[in-house]
């Protein structure tokens, strides 16, 4: 049960290889697409005279009702189709008969499949936005239940500087709306129509490619047949985006994961996002995150794949580029997996406000004394050096800074004030960093704010 385009030519071509190389289990996630071009094209192949209206009739409705059967499951693929526009033009084939063997007159499958490709990214992208933003939505909600919880932010994973809970939310949410600008902009490339350029040289028939960009939803056509169908910067920006998406939610993983251990102990996990041991009866692991963590790798490996695939190849059509749609899809579904489980995690997570309390050191005001110090006259380096050994004194001492006698003190400091010096805490420090994107707790209210506004254009996109 099938036929292939070219057995004309080579009539002899074994079984194995054909089922070797179809790309049919992969590309028939194209099938609403082709047909929807299949349908616009014949359109235009009537315009141009070349099939007539009665035959565009019978296509157009062969093309109705295989859809529908499609959609009700009806549909059976052979193992023995190339790909999925082989297998329309068959399954087409078995119910109007000849006439369907007339739609791919000017056409190629070159031209075919990155059409097909782009229309169903643009679909994806909008699903991968949709996702995102219920993502957003969740970050946002724990950023306001959680508000102006201190904790320790980190550099080199020693504690550094106090921050709020929700000023470590809007880093990651941040990070990912980056993917978000970048995610429109794949989207926008995806609106340049390749159908026209056929094989490599462009068709022979009188095409309007102008007409078939916009009934087909494209905003123009592509500039150049041949590199239109060497090209795969679409798939490789797309895999691209997904990578930055996926090694982000990797790094918000991460800091869940050290985030929920017992010596941290920071966050709870939800147990229905958790998994057990099949030995230790006391195990709750966090192994969504780590899944997270582990299949962004494969993320990864796929855009240097497709990267791997194009660099050897002259330019124009060769098999090899089948082979996007592997990498792409496998990208597409990790991604899209997280994204679909992601939001309501991170709605249950919750915190535990003694131990982030416990955990935060004196030593993490140390900047505050040294900045103190500046803003009364004294050089930078010299109030980061007489800090510096008060944090050594005291750690001789085996005290905390502000447990240190005043006199030791004041012999480092010189002549800093008591009051003063007993009024660094925590709060102050982070209320101290009221600059544009600090931790303050206005300037968080900020980018809140802020993104609320993004988040209104982004929703109406
Ligand atoms: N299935 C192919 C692909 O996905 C398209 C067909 C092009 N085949 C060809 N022999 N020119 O790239």
């Amino acid at each position: 049960k099938s036929f292939r385009a070219w057995q004309g030519r080579l009539p002899d071509t074994k079984r194995e290889l054909i089922e070797f190389s179809s790309s049919l289990e992969l590309d028939r996630r194209f099938f609403l697409q082709d047909s929807c071009l299949n349908s616009v094209y014949s359109e235009e192949l009537s315009l141009i005279g070349l099939i007539s209206k009665e035959e565009l009739k019978v296509i157009k409705s062969g093309i109705k009702d295989l859809v529908k059967a499609y959609l009700n499951n009806d549909v059976e693929f052979s193992s023995l189709d190339e790909d999925i526009h082989m297998a329309i033009e068959r399954l087409l084939s078995e119910r109007i008969g000849e006439v369907a063997f007339k739609m791919h007159a000017g056409k190629s499958r070159n031209d075919q499949v990155i059409t097909d490709f782009k229309m169903f990214l643009r679909i994806e992208i909008l699903n991968i936005l949709t996702k995102l933003n219920n993502l957003f939505d969740s970050l946002l909600e724990i950023s306001q239940k959680y508000e102006d919880v201190i904790m320790p932010a980190y550099t080199h994973t020693q504690q550094a500087q106090p921050i709020i809970f929700s000023h470590w939310v809007f880093a990651h949410l941040y990070g990912l709306f980056e993917c978000v600008k970048k995610l429109i902009e794949v989207y926008e490339s995806c609106k340049m129509l390749p159908l026209g350029s056929a094989a490599i040289a462009g068709s022979a028939f009188n095409l309007d490619r102008f007409r078939l960009a916009k009934k087909l939803g494209f905003e123009a056509p592509t500039f150049n047949s041949m590199e239109t169908i060497s090209s795969r910067d679409f798939a490789l920006d797309f895999l691209y985006v997904l990578t930055m998406i996926s090694i982000k939610l990797s790094s918000f993983s991460q800091d869940l994961i050290t985030f929920s251990t017992s010596e941290y102990g920071f966050v709870s996990l939800p147990d229905e996002f958790c998994t057990g041991s099949s030995i230790m009866p006391q195990k709750k692991n966090p192994d969504f995150l780590e899944l997270i963590r582990g299949r962004s790798s494969i993320v990864i490996g796929n855009l240097i794949s497709l990267l791997a695939l194009m660099k050897g190849l002259s330019i124009g059509y060769h098999r090899d580029l089948q082979e996007d749609k592997t990498v792409v899809f496998s990208s597409l579904d990790i991604v899209s997996s997280i994204l679909t489980l992601l939001p309501e995690f991170v709605l249950k997570i919750s915190l535990n406000f003694g131990k982030i309390k416990q955990s935060l050191n004196q030593g993490l005001l140390a900047t505050d004394i040294a900045d103190y110090l500046a803003k009364n006259g004294v050089p930078f380096r010299e109030a980061h050096s007489r800090v510096g050994s008060l944090v050594r004194l005291a750690e001789e001492k085996g005290v905390n800074i502000f447990e240190l006698d005043f006199e030791d003190v004041k012999k480092v400091l010189k002549d800093i004030d008591p009051d003063v010096y007993k009024k660094f805490d925590f709060v102050s420090s982070v209320n101290a960093r009221n600059i544009y994107g600090g931790t303050s707790n206005s300037s968080v209210k900020c980018q809140r704010d802020q993104f609320i506004e993004i988040k209104k254009d982004f929703n109406s996109f």
